[in-house]
């Protein structure tokens, strides 16, 4: 069954415009530091922008338990923040050097500035999350932010290797992308004191979700729009990321084309993005990577079975149907 969008694209984000503007407030009030270069650079890629679709999350579902604390707001800034250190931390790890429509932190400020204003808005959080009092919610936390750092370091193991299948592929998005979404999901659920039960729909809810917006990244890493998407093209080729695109693409390739394609992830040298779009354009190695994402998205909206109907879980819906067609 295709997903078709119920809604206009922004409606989701016009729902929670307000709450939004309290997490904007929270995180300009807590990236205060007596240190000037750490505000620089924490500001210098928080002022960028980015899409806040993880505080989305936390906050639409938030609306759909009937969850108005004041520390919901506190705790999407919590995520964000993580968020935006493993950015950081992530630009300098693949040497990229354009995010959010702008020159990378570490093009800007250098390597060394990146992670440690990274760490700062990691320990930040952390102090933040404490500050909120509930021990589950660090417990989360703690385990999303540790699970993130094993995925970005099997990656880094799985650099330049030609062999790996879907599962091996989608082992490394679940824990560096989809686990902040999965917290960003069951959060608001544990503050809202649902039953165990709930909480899982809710993770469950966040983790298609997430899985689903990296298969778009991945995606869009070769098919995007570099001015829209605001980071450059071919960086994942360029890394020797073996993504889905290229996974599909070698299953489906020639003998020829495949050892063209084994050839880029293996070497560490710059290679020719062109002739390997050819082959993952004529082996349909796009749209089977986009059926696995527009599957990860019904898995998300089935997810959303037990509960309540409110505009809330129908922007939930929109959310999940949104991403798939997403161009930034
Ligand atoms: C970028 O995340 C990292 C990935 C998981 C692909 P986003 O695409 O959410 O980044 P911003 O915050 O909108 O810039
Ligand atoms: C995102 O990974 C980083 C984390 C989720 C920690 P990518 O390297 O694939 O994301 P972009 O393309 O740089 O945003
Ligand atoms: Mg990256
Ligand atoms: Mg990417």
């Amino acid at each position: 069954m295709p997903l078709t969008l119920e809604h206009p694209s922004n409606a989701y984000a016009t729902l929670i415009a307000q709450d939004m503007n309290h997490v904007d407030a929270v995180i300009s009030k807590r990236l205060s530091s007596a240190v000037p270069l750490v505000g620089e650079v924490a500001k210098y890629i928080i002022s960028a922008g980015g899409k806040r679709i993880r505080p989305a999350l936390l906050l639409l579902i938030s609306g759909a338990l009937s969850y108005t604390h004041e520390d919901r707001f506190e705790i999407a800034a919590v995520i964000e923040f993580i968020h935006t250190a493993t950015l950081l931390h992530d630009d300098v790890v693949d040497d990229s050097t354009l995010r959010r429509g702008r020159a990378t932190a570490n093009v800007s400020f250098g390597n060394p500035a990146s992670v440690l204003v990274g760490d700062f808005l990691y320990s930040r959080a952390f102090q933040m999350m404490v500050d909120c009092g509930n021990m589950q919610v660090m417990e989360v936390l703690a385990n999303a932010t540790n699970v993130i750092a094993e995925g970005e370091v099997q990656q880094l193991m799985n650099l330049h290797n030609a062999n790996l299948n879907q599962e091996d592929y989608l082992q490394v998005i679940r824990s560096k992308t989809a686990k902040l979404f999965e917290a960003s999901a069951r959060l608001p659920a544990i503050m809202a004191g649902c039953s165990p039960s709930m909480q899982q729909s809710c993770a469950d809810f966040g983790v298609a979700l997430g899985t689903a917006f990296q298969v778009i990244d991945d995606a869009l890493d070769y098919e995007g729009e570099s001015s829209l998407l605001g980071k450059n093209l071919g960086d994942d080729l360029r890394e020797g990321k073996t993504t889905l695109p290229l996974i599909f693409a070698m299953q489906k390739a020639d003998a020829r084309e495949r050892q063209l394609i084994k050839n880029a992830i293996e070497q560490d040298t710059e290679v020719e993005l062109e002739p390997i779009l050819q082959v993952i354009q004529h082996t349909g190695a796009m749209q089977a990577t986009r059926a696995v994402a527009h599957d990860q998205a019904l898995l998300a909206i089935e997810a959303l079975n037990p509960m309540p109907d409110s505009v809330y879980k129908s922007a939930l819906r929109e959310l999940a149907a949104q991403l798939l067609i997403r161009t930034s």
